[in-house]
C-alpha cells in the first residue's frame, strides 16, 4: 500500500515540495466533492487540486477538516479565473475562507487572460498576494512558454508550476524541455481522460505489470517529471490511481508510450 511518504515531490522556489501524485476535484460538486476529497486524503493522497471555477472550494474545506491531517501536511493548489483580474485580492481572501486555511501552497492563474496587459497585470496581484506571505508559490495554467517568458520578463519573477493538458497522446518533448531550461515544474491534467485507456499499446504494458491501463498512464507522467492529478469518485480508482511506486516502466516501455502522440 503506497504510504504518503513513499510519493516522490518537486522543490517549489519558496523551498516547498509539491507531492507529484494530487487529487484533482474538477466537475466534484457538494456532498460528493467533499465524500471524494476526505477519501482521498484518507487513502494517503497529501496534494489537493481547486479552483474558484469547480464551485468546491468550500467543500474541499470541509474535506480537509474532516481528515484531521494537521493543515502543514496538505499541498493545497486553487486557481484564480483570468476575469479576476484588478480583484485578486478579494477573491484570495474567499477562496482561503472557503478552504479553511490561512494561506495556499500554490495559486495558479487559470488561464490566459485575452491580452498581454490584463495577463501582466494579474500576475502582479499574485505576486503581491505571495510578497504578502499568503501564498507560498504562485503559477500559471495553460500558458505557453512565450506566454510564461512575457510575465517573466515584465516582473521578473517566473511562474513556478504550469498546468497543462498532458497525456500520451499530447506528448511533446519540446514542451517539455522548455520547462526543465526555465526550471519550471510541469502539471499534467486530463491525464486519463485524454487517453483511450484501452488502447492496446497500454493494455499489453499494464498486463506485463500487473496493473491497470491509467496506473501505466499515470506512471508514465510521473517518470517525465510530470506532477499529475487524476480525479475519481470511486474508492477503488482512488486508490489505484494513487498505487504508483510498486512498479516502474522500462525504458522500451516510456519510449512506446512516447510515441502515442499524434
Ligand atoms: N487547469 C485547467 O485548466 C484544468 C483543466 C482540467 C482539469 N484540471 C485539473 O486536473 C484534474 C484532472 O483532470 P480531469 O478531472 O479533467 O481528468 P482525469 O483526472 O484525467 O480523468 C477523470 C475521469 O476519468 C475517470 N477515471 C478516474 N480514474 C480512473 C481509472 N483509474 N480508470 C478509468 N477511469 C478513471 C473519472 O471517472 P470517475 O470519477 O467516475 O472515476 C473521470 O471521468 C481535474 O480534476 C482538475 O483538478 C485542470
Amino acid at each position: 500500500m503506497t504510504k504518503p511518504g513513499d510519493v516522490p515531490t518537486v522543490t517549489l522556489p519558496s523551498g516547498a515540495r509539491m507531492p507529484m501524485v494530487g487529487f484533482g476535484t474538477w466537475k466534484l460538486r457538494g456532498r460528493e466533492a467533499r465524500q471524494a476529497v476526505l477519501e482521498a486524503l484518507r487513502t494517503g493522497y497529501r496534494h489537493v487540486d481547486t479552483a474558484t471555477m469547480y464551485a468546491n472550494e468550500s467543500e474541499v474545506g470541509l474535506a480537509l477538516a474532516d481528515s484531521g491531517l494537521q493543515r502543514s501536511s496538505v499541498f493545497v493548489t486553487t486557481k484564480i479565473r483570468p476575469s479576476d483580474a484588478g480583484r485578486a485580492r478579494q477573491v484570495l481572501q474567499a477562496s482561503l475562507r472557503a478552504l479553511g486555511t490561512e494561506y495556499l501552497d500554490l495559486w495558479l492563474v487559470h488561464w490566459p487572460p485575452r491580452s498581454t496587459s490584463e495577463g501582466r497585470q494579474l500576475w502582479s496581484e499574485l505576486l503581491a498576494a505571495h510578497a504578502e506571505g499568503l501564498v507560498r508559490d504562485v503559477g500559471v495554467s495553460n500558458y505557453s512558454l512565450a506566454q510564461i517568458d512575457d510575465l517573466t520578463r515584465s516582473s521578473g519573477q517566473q511562474p513556478a508550476v504550469n498546468q497543462i493538458d498532458w497525456g500520451p497522446t499530447l506528448y511533446d518533448a519540446g514542451v517539455l524541455a522548455g520547462h526543465a531550461e526555465r526550471a519550471i515544474a510541469v502539471e499534467g491534467y486530463s491525464s486519463l481522460k485524454n487517453t483511450r485507456l484501452g488502447d492496446p499499446v497500454l493494455t499489453q504494458i499494464a498486463a506485463a505489470h500487473g496493473v491497470t491501463p491509467a496506473q501505466v498512464v499515470l506512471r508514465w507522467h510521473l517518470e517525465h517529471g510530470i506532477t499529475v492529478i487524476p480525479k475519481s469518485s470511486h474508492p477503488d480508482r482512488i486508490a489505484s490511481n494513487f498505487d504508483l511506486f510498486s512498479f516502474a516502466l522500462t525504458n522500451a516501455e516510456q519510449a512506446t508510450i512516447d510515441g502515442m502522440a499524434r
